[in-house]
């Protein structure tokens, strides 16, 4: 399951030049670099941590996989987001926010069996963030599960004090914690996504291009809009075309218009690939289960657009 980087690798998700790591490696500041078998220096996910941490400033976002429409790719771009960052070194919480619970069941967990999740951080008081977190099988990626309850967790927050930021104050005490906090939220704009979106620095909105409606993103603008003028919160966003297939002339058609609108906002799409249909059933991420299949390689990339940013 894990895969070494090469000191190029390393030094472009640390930021830093090449010649830095050997530096620290002289100094002692980073324990010495294993070899592999041709004698090339070679790092493990955990090395690449340490020297990511050593590297700071150290990169802490939160990112909302948000759009009210359904089934356009919130769930799996979340799931390998998230196993492609934990896989560059970095440490990464996501959080599941939908009460289908797909994310949860993606990492094999059954909805049923789940002690506390999401639902009850949100709804009650005395739930902290550490008792709702729990390990994954990979390594720096950790999970908050959700469950059906959630869905009527809308009804029961309303009667709540400033419900909008009960996930920004019980993200508090893990604020140094995560690198990355990912929320996997649900199709809808719900409290519990306006929760998501005012604890958030970033949202991704996953598009599905054959039934793009400038509708749905004016709505979710509004959102965004309205987050700002009440909370005094600036999200940036960031769209994300999922399921792209160039060869039809509509997808092309959207891409070029979403360009226009969006330009430096528009992230690079994940191309359609039946991989990812059925990556979810065999409950790993892409780059573990098809590993150097193209999905891989879109959500890699994807991956370094976000660590660039
Ligand atoms: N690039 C892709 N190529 C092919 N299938 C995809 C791709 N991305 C997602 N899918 C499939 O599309 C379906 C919907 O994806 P997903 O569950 O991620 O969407 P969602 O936005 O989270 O849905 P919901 O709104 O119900 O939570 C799933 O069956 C998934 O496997
Ligand atoms: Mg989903």
């Amino acid at each position: 399951m894990d895969k070494n980087f090469t000191p190029a690798e390393v030094a472009d998700i640390a930021g830093i030049p090449k010649t830095q790591l050997l530096e620290w490696e002289k100094e002692g500041k980073i324990p010495p670099i294993p070899r592999d078998e041709h004698n090339h220096r070679t790092f493990t996910a955990e090395q690449v941590s340490s020297v990511v941490q050593l590297a700071g400033p150290v990169i802490r976002r939160r990112i909302s996989v948000v759009n009210q429409k359904g089934g356009v790719g919130k769930t799996t771009t979340t799931f390998n987001l998230g196993a492609c960052l934990a896989r560059r070194g970095q440490r990464v919480l996501i959080m599941d926010l939908d009460a289908q619970a797909n994310l949860t069941i993606s990492f094999g967990h059954n909805p049923d069996d789940i002690q506390k999740t999401s639902y009850d951080l949100f709804t009650d008081d005395s739930v902290t963030i550490s008792q709702v977190t729990v390990k994954t099988d990979y390594g720096n990626l950790f999970l908050v599960p959700a469950d059906i309850r959630l869905a009527g967790a809308d009804a029961k927050l309303r009667e709540m004090l400033v419900r909008e930021r009960i996930l920004d104050t019980k993200l508090e005490p893990i604020r140094d914690a995560y690198n990355f906090i990912l929320f996997d939220c649900p199709p809808n704009l719900s409290t519990v996504t306006i929760n998501a979106l005012v604890a958030s620095s970033d949202a991704i909105v996953p598009i599905e291009t054959q039934f793009y409606s400038m509708k749905a993103i004016d709505d979710l603008t509004s959102t965004f809009d309205l987050i700002k003028r009440k909370m005094n919160h600036a999200i940036k966003t960031w769209i994300l075309p999922t399921k792209i297939d160039r060869r039809v002339k509509v997808h092309t058609g959207m891409l070029t218009m979403l360009e226009q609108n969006f330009g430096g906002r528009l992230l690079t799409p994940i191309k359609t690939d039946a991989k990812l249909a059925s990556a979810p059933m065999i409950k790993a991420p892409v780059i573990y289960s098809y590993p150097g299949s193209r999905s891989a390689h879109d959500f890699e990339r994807l991956t370094m657009e976000v660590l660039a940013q």
